[in-house]
């Protein structure tokens, strides 16, 4: 296995509106429903790309539940560490405006009740890689960075769910630490980029991506930064896309390339993902993502995420 993936799983129920007006009526252009949340959104991702994976979540014992272990199951996301509690699977009600953005309103359900407890620690014999997002219960997202890293892991870190009451330094063990914009000013309480990262390299991450939408993203090391900008595209729904891009950079690090490639390879990967509807659905395959790398120009990295094996 060589990602084990710690995070959410929800079932997402789209609204797609022209324009979101509080305390408005509003006529849905469309709905959908879809697997959701990072954890199994990211797993699903790395899943397409042909990167062996596990989730570990909570979910429902209800009916909903059970369907989304065997969708999860069939994209090929191990699920053998995926437990149930009494309680209602998380839900995500997300409006989504003809611009793309989205508002989420959010039930943690079970997700709430992944705690330190509940994690068995064996899957640190078994992966390479962990990705841990900070929207489950903040001791479990802090133990498990922690361990991962005092056992030799890659840890990427989505602060995506970052709460207040955590300290900046329980991501001194993260290799990477991948923020939106609001989310990285917020955890880091700045309101300048620059200031932020700094923030988070002084308390020892080792690089920081902040993903930037429509402007591409942004790498930091205590040495170096590095930009890509976003590829034109038709934009139709940003929910996941910065899931997708979580997963193509670990596959990438998984490849060992360089962090120049790898951040292209997230931006195209999320680039993608912004042009379909949905959360899990909205990430490309192996062979999808390699086709629009070609269609850019980009033969030789193309050909970098077809060769070898994981
Ligand atoms: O990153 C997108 C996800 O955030 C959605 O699937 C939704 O469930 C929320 O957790």
């Amino acid at each position: 296995m060589s990602v084990t993936v710690f995070g959410k799983i929800n079932i997402d129920t789209f609204l797609y509106v022209d324009r979101i007006h509080i305390g408005e009526n509003h006529l849905c252009t469309k709905t959908f429903t879809d697997i959701g949340g990072k954890g199994a959104n990211t797993a699903i991702a790395l899943a397409k790309l042909n990167v062996p994976c596990q989730l570990v979540a909570m979910i429902g014992t209800d009916s909903v539940s059970q369907t989304v272990l065997k969708r999860l199951e069939k994209h090929g996301v191990g699920i053998d560490s995926i437990q149930s509690c009494e309680e209602q699977i998380g839900k995500t009600f997300i409006v989504v405006e003809s611009n793309g953005r989205n508002t989420m309103f959010h039930i943690l359900g079970a997700n709430a009740h992944l705690t330190p407890d509940k994690i068995d620690w064996t899957f640190l014999e078994r992966c390479k890689a962990v990705f841990v997002q900070m929207g489950i219960p903040s001791e479990t997202a802090q133990e498990v960075i922690m361990m991962s890293k005092r056992n030799g892991k890659y840890v990427f870190v989505d602060p995506a769910g970052f709460s207040e009451t955590i300290e900046l330094q329980t991501l001194a063990y993260a290799d990477t630490v991948a923020p939106n914009e609001l989310e990285l000013l917020r955890m880091t309480k700045e309101t300048e980029i620059e200031k932020a990262v700094k923030k988070l390299l002084n308390v020892g991450v080792e690089e920081v991506v902040v993903k930037l939408g429509g402007k591409g993203a942004t790498l930091y090391t205590e040495k170096m930064s590095y930009h890509v900008d976003a590829y034109d595209v038709e934009v139709v729904d940003t929910t996941g896309a910065g899931d997708a891009f979580n997963a193509a950079y670990i596959l990438a690090k998984l490849k060992k390339m360089n962090v120049r490639d790898a951040l292209k390879l997230a931006v195209a990967a999320s680039a993608l993902a912004v042009t379909k509807v949905g959360s899990s659905s909205a990430s490309p395959t192996r062979d999808k993502l390699v086709e629009f790398l070609k269609s850019k120009g980009e033969e030789s990295l193309a050909k970098a995420v077809l060769e070898g094996s994981l």
